[in-house]
């Protein structure tokens, strides 16, 4: 036996090892870490079990026989990240430059199947030169079949993919699929098609970075939701993404522990500025509503004219979106609609409540934004607001003009409780356009026009630049203090926390990208029937 025991040592000792020593070095020189110490990072010390450790490909074309690794370029298992399951892949650029073999996939999808089944998040983390391309095709179906698992998972459990290293090809459309992307600075990149064929193609000159690095995806294309510093700082911001995330859509948020003290915050008196078009930080308002400094913000540096992220409000984790009056004035366009939208449908698929901070003058205006479908696009926000079916909260800070008032969550798509401050202004449209629009003749025919529209500007401006006329109708429940915003959230949310709602029956709306309803019901089939055996 105790050679055996040896053998099998010796076995794991190389496994460990993946590439050798060598290419352990090449990739530390890169500034990288290997595929096992970003594991060793990500979870709770010592709690990773490994699967597949011993996996080898199948491969024999290109001299691959006497070419193998084991655990063959992937290293997966499970563990826990403050005490919570996760199931986790880690690709090891080593061993092949971490491509992805017929075996590699397997692996990977194996970790896939086991968290659908047993209600748990998968973690992955891409560092590969894409399809192993002495295998193939096989590399290609290998790829369709995480593809597959990845459709199947999304809007049943959370999926998180942080990139730290290359991911070329039709690699990227599994972390694409996936709920949120991570990206390294420097050390990372995702293309559809790298820099070469893009020459060949277009005659543009770029490099990797330009082309798809961590700078371009936050920035540009908005593929990116976070952009890190380094590993570390991406597998911390995984670990607190994960922090508001519940296990699966069957399950809640985990919640904090929270004393109620004053909750009065006289700060958020003296935000809003005296004129109506000077800005001011929505982030402001956010960090002095939520608890302490829990706001995380996603996709901080795309679509800037929209803030979206994830905080506690008496120990509750909530989503929030809000207009940013620093940014184009928060006027809603294409970027910041489809990112919100996609934002809310996360929160509303992980059972997240989600609270609105609105001031926003309309859509914007321009071919720019037309051409580019605003009429799709902000469509997909009005959509995501209507289906959520969580508890949802709107405050109106100032201005809720136009088909935006409509959007931002108003009482009319199904919003639970909507706050207003006596700042708010709701209105079809601004005093200045309404009165040369309403006033047009009148104005015209003034001996002095000018006065005579500053005059009928005012009129207007007094009958609907304030929250008076929707809160009559009922559309605003109760125009508040901003000082009192957090103790009204607070209460608000603990009454809606049963909140049951049920949609018509259907397979899936159109916009709808989440799981479609026959698969959530038989992963929760799946799910119980576990739960059962247990
Ligand atoms: C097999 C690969 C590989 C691959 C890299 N290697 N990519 N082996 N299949 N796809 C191996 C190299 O041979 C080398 O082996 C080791 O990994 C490290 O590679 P280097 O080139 O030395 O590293 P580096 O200079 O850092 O460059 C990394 C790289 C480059 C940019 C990723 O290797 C590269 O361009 N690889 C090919 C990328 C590619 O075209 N992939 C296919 C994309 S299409 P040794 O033995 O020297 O250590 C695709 C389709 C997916 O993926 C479709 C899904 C639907």
């Amino acid at each position: 036996m105790q050679d055996k025991i040896a053998s099998l040592k010796s076995k794991k000792e190389e496994a460990l090892l993946g590439g050798g020593k060598k290419r352990i070095d090449d990739q530390h020189k890169k500034g990288k870490l290997t595929a096992r110490e970003r594991i060793h990072f990500l979870l709770d010390e010592g709690s990773f079990e490994e699967i597949g450790m011993l996996v080898t490909h199948r491969a024999t074309d290109f001299g691959l026989a006497k070419e193998k690794y084991l655990g063959d370029g992937v290293v997966t298992g499970y563990g826990k990240i403050n005490g919570r399951l996760v199931y986790v892949f880690s690709q090891d650029f080593t061993v092949f430059g971490g491509s992805l073999s017929e075996t590699h996939a397997e692996k990977i999808c194996r970790i896939m199947d086991m968290a659908m089944q047993n209600g748990a998040p998968v973690i992955g983390m891409n560092d590969s030169g894409g399809a192993r391309i002495q295998e193939g095709v096989v590399s290609l179906g290998g790829y369709a079949d995480i593809f597959y698992r990845n459709t199947l998972a999304s809007g049943v459990i959370p999926q998180i993919s942080a990139i730290m290293g290359p991911c070329a090809g039709g690699a990227v459309y599994s972390p694409a699929i996936t709920d949120f992307i991570m990206m390294v600075e420097n050390t990372s990149y995702m293309f559809v098609t790298g820099p070469n064929v893009v020459k060949t193609v277009t005659h543009e000159e770029v490099t990797s970075e330009e082309l798809g690095g961590a700078s371009t995806h936050s920035t540009k294309s908005g593929v990116t939701h976070f952009s890190c510093a380094n590993e570390i700082e991406c597998i911390n911001n995984i670990k607190k993404l994960f922090s508001y995330m519940p296990s699966n859509c069957e399950d809640l948020p985990p919640r904090l522990k929270y004393e109620e003290g004053n909750e009065t915050r006289t700060e958020l008196n003296n935000i809003i500025p005296a004129n109506p078009n000077q800005p001011y930080d929505i982030r402001e308002v956010i960090n002095n509503v939520v608890d302490g400094d829990t706001f995380l913000e996603v996709h901080k540096n795309f679509a800037e004219n929209i803030v979206v992220g994830f905080a506690r409000i008496g120990g509750r984790s909530i989503g929030v979106v809000a207009n940013q009056p620093m940014f184009l004035a928060g006027v809603l366009d294409n970027h910041s609609s489809t990112k919100a939208a996609r934002f809310v449908r996360f929160c509303d698929c992980f059972n997240i409540p989600l609270l609105v901070f609105e001031d926003v003058p309309g859509f914007l205006p321009g071919t720019g934004q037309e051409w580019n479908a605003i009429i799709t696009n902000g469509a997909k926000l009005l959509y995501a607001f209507r289906e959520a079916t969580v508890p949802r909260i709107t405050v109106i800070t100032r201005k809720a003009y136009g088909g935006a008032y409509d959007v931002m969550n108003s009482k009319h798509i199904g919003a639970d409780m909507n706050y207003a401050w006596p700042s708010a202004e709701i209105a079809v449209m601004g005093a200045k356009g309404a009165a040369e629009i309403i006033f047009k003749k009148e104005i015209s025919k003034a001996e002095n026009p000018a006065d005579k529209w500053k005059e009928k500007e005012q009129e207007y401006n007094e009958l609907f630049a304030n929250p008076y006329k929707a809160a009559e109708h009922g559309f605003i429940d109760e125009v508040i203090e901003p000082s009192e915003t957090r103790s009204k959230l607070i209460k608000a949310f603990k009454m809606l926390e049963n909140k049951a709602v049920k949609l018509p029956k259907k397979k899936h709306g159109i916009y709808r990208c989440r799981n479609s309803y026959f698969f959530k019901k038989l992963f929760c089939f799946s799910f119980h029937l576990n739960i059962l055996r247990k």
